[in-house]
């Protein structure tokens, strides 16, 4: 059977990956998550004190960072490494979500991303979440999904996410960080979160998992 590839983009916390995930499981297909290969790179920035507004310190240091994926095989979640260590996990903290726009907005970190998620894409049968998926990574899409949802939802969500790991965390801090990263990530120079022309809009504000995941297999089914 043919497979095709499908990009999914949207704004911070608006449920990407979630859909992502359940489409990979129903299809069979690969999910790759983009954004957490922007957040493996902030987290080695980050470890090794790197200033990323030098950018012959960031090349330096691009040099140095491996990243692969790899299927988990207990819970059958794909999970990142950076440089042979699993760092699925410690790359979700809002420490890492504070930096990373600034650190995805930079040429030679994108440069270096996108070439690694065109190359997994070359396989076929890959749903790859992100802000640049439609645009620029798979222009070529057979599927192209933009989710949105309020604003008050997503915050909601994500805080719900962040205080099940840490109870310390605000409802304040999670709504600035959506803000700040959502207007960093639209308004950059390199490849800005934009809808592409042809992608489809689903607004996720007021539907179930279940409900968006038959949304999507029906325009799965057009689109093949
Ligand atoms: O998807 P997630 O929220 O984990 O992404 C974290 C950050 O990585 C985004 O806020 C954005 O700055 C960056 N990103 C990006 N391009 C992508 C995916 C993520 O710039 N394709």
């Amino acid at each position: 059977t043919r497979k095709i590839n499908i990009a999914i983009d949207g704004f911070s916390s608006c449920g990407k990956s979630t859909m992502a995930k359940q489409l990979a499981k129903k299809l069979n297909y690969t999910y790759v998550d983009s954004g957490a290969m922007y957040r493996a790179i902030t987290l080695y920035f980050l470890r090794n004190h790197i200033d990323w507004t030098d950018i012959t310190e960031v090349e330096e240091a691009l040099k140095n960072i491996s990243l692969y994926f790899k299927v988990n095989s207990q819970t059958g979640i794909s999970e990142i490494h950076l440089n042979d260590e699993n760092v699925e996990y410690v790359i979700r903290d809002l420490v890492i979500a504070e930096k990373v726009s600034e650190v995805a907005a930079i040429r030679q970190v994108r440069e270096f991303a996108v070439k690694q998620q065109q190359e997994i894409g070359k396989q076929k049968g890959v749903i790859m979440d992100g802000r640049d998926i439609g645009t620029t990574v798979f222009p070529e899409a057979e599927l192209k999904i933009f989710m949105t949802a309020d604003i008050a939802v997503r915050v909601e969500r994500r805080f719900k996410e962040l205080y099940a790991k840490n109870p310390n965390v605000t409802i304040e801090e999670v709504k600035t960080n959506l803000e700040m990263r959502d207007y960093i990530d639209s308004n950059r120079e390199f490849s800005p979160l934009r809808k592409a022309d042809d992608a489809i809009i689903i607004d996720n504000t007021n539907l179930t998992p279940n409900e968006q995941l038959t949304k999507v297999l029906d325009l799965f089914k057009v689109a093949l």
